[in-house]
């Protein structure tokens, strides 16, 4: 199968594409505007692979999708193109409309006409696969709950406001126009290739560079984490396996608030890289509490069991050997790393989180 990859250059759709190359036998269109957020190093070999092409294409812009939908005739849309970023949603939402509930829309009524002019075999076939969050479903109140597909959206930041509103134009595009979508809502990811704005790779990068390790209000905040690849083989197993019309809560059952979460990175920051910055006795001093972010969620839980019962995936990495993983590929990668910090970067994390 031709899979039309949106957001292939980004933390999460760079590794599915280097799943897809590496472990499956299906060609990948990698669609992807390269914002701040895009990198393509991030693909590594897959790049090189004759089943990968790239196209440096806006989902905003009609004419450009229709023209790579022409030239590519994909089976199957994977969706991951989005503005990420909850503080950066806070501080301008504009991208955020535009992109996840504009762009989506955009995409949608292209992959719509061009699926109709599939013949009836290949039409059937035809699946358009919407990559989401758990933050459409708003917070847990308390240590207690879950999320399930069931449970009703209540998003907190423009973000995930803009991300629910993606969602909803996807069932719409289901249930009015019959296209065969699927739908997938995930909890935070972490691992390889992670944009240093999202506090797994900051607090790595801020520790190995001697700078403050903020924390967000009491850093008792609870996030549910999977490790990257477990994510993408998901991602894969739904568009593969999934029933058209439904959706997938994906999760890892790693809950840990943020604030342990910091203290383990610095933890094995002590094993993996016991040499520290010049003025630093242990990293975990460097640990600073910051302003909260405005209507920050509380906690996010996922009930991952309707893929598990269904489609027979389960997470491979626990927290321990996923987060072990990460710390040691950011201090084994510092090209990627030199790479993504420069420019727009540059200029929002020394603005918002003191760094250089
Ligand atoms: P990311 O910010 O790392 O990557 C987003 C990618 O989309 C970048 O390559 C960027 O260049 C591209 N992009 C942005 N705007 C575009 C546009 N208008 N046209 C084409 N390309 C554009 O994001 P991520 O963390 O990899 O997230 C991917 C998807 O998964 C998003 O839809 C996100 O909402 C969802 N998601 C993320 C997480 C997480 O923990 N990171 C969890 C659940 C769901
Ligand atoms: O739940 C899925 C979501 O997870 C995805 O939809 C988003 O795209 C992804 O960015 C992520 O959102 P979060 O807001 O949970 O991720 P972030 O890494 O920004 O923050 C994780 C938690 O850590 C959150 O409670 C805020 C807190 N935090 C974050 C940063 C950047 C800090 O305490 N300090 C920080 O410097």
């Amino acid at each position: 199968m031709k899979i039309l990859v949106t957001g292939g250059a980004g933390f999460i759709g760079s590794a599915v594409i280097r799943h897809l190359i590496a472990d499956t036998d299906h060609a990948v269109v990698n669609v992807d505007k390269l914002t701040y957020a895009g990198n393509l190093a991030s693909l590594g070999e897959a790049a090189q692979s004759d089943r990968y092409a790239f196209e440096q294409v806006d989902i905003g812009d009609a004419d450009a999708l229709r023209a790579v939908f022409d030239r590519h005739a994909p089976d199957a849309v994977m969706h991951l193109a989005a503005e990420s970023h909850v503080d950066r949603s806070i501080h301008g939402p504009a991208d955020f409309i535009q992109t996840n509930l504009v762009g989506t829309g955009v995409l949608l009524e292209v992959a719509r006409s061009y699926c109709e002019t599939l013949p009836a075999e290949r039409r059937a076939a035809f699946r358009f696969h919407h990559v989401s969050t758990d933050e459409v479903y708003g917070d847990l109140e308390g240590p207690e709950g879950l999320f399930t597909e069931d449970t009703p959206y209540a998003p907190s930041s423009p973000y995930s406001a803009s991300k629910a509103g993606s969602d909803h134009l996807v069932r719409a595009w289901h249930r009015t126009f019959g296209l065969p979508v699927l739908v997938t809502n995930c909890s935070n990811n972490y691992g390889p290739c992670h944009f240093p704005e999202k506090l797994i790779p900051l607090i790595i990068l801020n520790a190995r560079a001697g700078k403050p390790l903020p924390v967000y209000g009491d850093g008792s905040q609870v996030r549910d984490w999977l490790y990257v690849e477990d994510h993408a083989r998901a991602l894969v197993t739904v568009l593969e396996s999934g029933t058209v019309g439904e959706t997938y809560n994906i999760g890892g059952h790693n809950e840990h608030r943020n604030l342990e979460v910091v203290e383990r990175i610095c933890a094995l920051l002590e094993e993996l890289a016991p040499a520290h910055p010049d003025g630093v006795a242990r990293y975990a001093d460097l640990i600073t509490y910051v302003k909260d972010r405005p209507g920050h969620d509380l906690r996010y839980a996922i009930d991952a069991g309707k893929i598990e019962r269904e489609l027979g995936w389960r997470p491979r990495e626990t927290f321990e050997s996923g987060l072990r993983k990460t710390v040691q590929w950011y201090l084994d990668n510092d090209a990627w790393v030199e790479g993504v910090t420069s420019g727009a970067y540059r200029e929002w994390t020394s603005h918002h989180y003191g760094m250089d």
